[in-house]
């Protein structure tokens, strides 16, 4: 695909479902007993494994139009044994939060995923699903394929997270779903809690603890069955899928476009807040709450960005959006620091390389540490010019293509089809408010 200069971006576009809220209102649907019934689900690829999967053990998920879903849920502890490989394509959610579910349940399950997934770590979900009695089979260094075995008593552990990752702690709630009592994840620093609001929507006890120390226990009960909801489940818009026509729309003269019913939760929305400490023009209007998350319609005008020091604390809440911050600072005027990055090397590629790769490429003078990045922008759009490996990462490929619309030179990406996991609509999106993307 090849993205040339936009004129300038303008208009409403629909911003597709949330991944994360996605993939997880098809697996408790999948599992609780009643009708779920889902709208404005996301239909990317990586959310349609999930939902495969959920059906190859025995969860009724159907799809009755665009975005509207209906599951009928197989009650705890009822998923099957799936007679073949779940295969989950490009999608880590998908793997690490279905991998915490098998292990609660008294069955095996294979996993297997495309190149970029066949690569990504799964030791830090083996590791406390094995203390809750899991048994494991995976290649070295705990990568798919991977053969997970639920034993048929789970221990409930009390479980610090040594990573920020809402997916494992997911996992280990999913699991702990079966056990008996109550299991606990530490986390010292606030990752997204969509699993944590959603499964109280499914009627839950699920209690977070302020620590002395700082973190955060979540506390989950277990055995208790999921209860469909009886009020539609509608998953609001993807704030990390909005992030690239807003970047796009801050980057190119004369723009303005409007966003409707983004997500807003307050740990995913640290792009915004960075943003904004850059000077960007964006204003939350209509604000309200959907489906238990706060939602609200973006304005985003053209902007003179300038660079920041992007706070350590902010990381967990923006973690899938350094690629296109990235972006905005190659645009911005000064400089922009971004640290405390490590968990960018193990994304759908090592974001941090590729990104650091491809925007020296494209003439963007910057540095790259080993857990960090530094960007310097001379408030000019740089010269871009060159073809980007994108290494099966959507977000590498979608911040590219934003690049390239206000690049003297046009960017060319090497595969624009990672871009159907999590935003199938992207390009004519895009295209639509305004830029040339091919
Ligand atoms: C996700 C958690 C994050 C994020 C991913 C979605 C989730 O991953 O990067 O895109 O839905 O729980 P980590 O848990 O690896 O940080």
């Amino acid at each position: 695909m090849k993205s040339s200069k936009a004129q300038k971006l303008n208009g409403n576009a629909s911003i597709p479902g949330d991944k994360s809220i996605s993939h997880r209102a098809l697996m408790f649907g999948g599992l609780a007993v009643g009708r779920t019934e889902i709208k404005g689900l996301l239909e990317g690829e990586d959310v349609l494994h999930t939902a495969e999967a959920m059906r190859a053990m025995g969860a009724e998920t159907t799809r009755l139009g665009e975005g509207h879903w209906e599951c009928h849920g197989v009650g705890l502890g009822g998923l099957k044994e799936p007679e073949t490989a779940l295969e989950m394509g490009n999608s880590g959610t998908s793997t690490r939060l279905l991998i915490g579910l098998v292990a609660g349940h008294p069955v095996t399950a294979t996993f297997t995923g495309d190149a970029s997934l066949s690569k990504r770590p799964m030791g830090r979900v083996m590791k406390p699903l094995e203390q809750m009695g899991a048994v494991f089979a995976a290649r070295e260094g705990g990568k798919l394929p991977l053969t997970v075995t639920g034993p048929k008593d789970i221990l409930n552990i009390d479980y610090r997270l040594p990573v920020a990752s809402a997916q494992v702690k997911s996992a280990v709630m999913l699991c702990g779903l079966n056990a008996r009592g109550r299991t606990t994840v530490i986390e010292d620093k606030p990752t997204r809690d969509h699993t944590e609001n959603m499964l109280r929507h499914f009627g839950i006890e699920v209690e977070v603890e302020d620590l002395e120390d700082g973190a955060q226990a979540i506390h989950l009960m277990g055995q208790k069955d999921l209860v469909a909801p009886k009020e539609i489940i509608t998953v609001p818009a993807d704030p990390s899928s909005a992030a690239f026509p807003v970047v796009a729309a801050l980057i190119n003269q004369g723009s303005e476009i409007t966003l409707s019913g983004i997500g807003l939760n307050p740990r995913r929305a640290g792009l915004y807040d960075t943003l904004l400490e850059m000077g960007a023009e964006i204003t939350f209007e209509n604000k309200r709450e959907e489906g238990g998350e706060p939602i609200a319609d973006l304005i985003v005008r053209s902007s003179s960005l300038k660079g920041i020091d992007v706070p350590e604390a902010r990381v967990p809440s923006m973690i899938d959006e350094f690629p296109v911050l990235a972006v905005a600072a190659s645009c911005a005027n000064g400089t922009t620091r971004m640290r405390a990055l490590e968990e960018l090397r193990v994304k759908e590629s090592d974001r941090l390389l590729m990104m650091a790769e491809g925007l020296k490429a494209c003439g963007v003078e910057l540095e790259m540490g080993e857990d960090s990045l530094t960007i310097h922008g001379n408030g000019r759009a740089p010269r871009g010019g060159a073809t980007i490996k994108t290494a099966l990462d959507h977000r590498i490929a979608m911040s590219f293509l934003v690049l390239g619309s206000v690049t003297d030179e046009p960017v060319t990406i090497d595969d624009g089809a990672p871009i159907k996991t999590s935003f199938p609509s992207f390009v004519q999106l895009m295209n639509n408010l305004g830029a040339a993307i091919e």
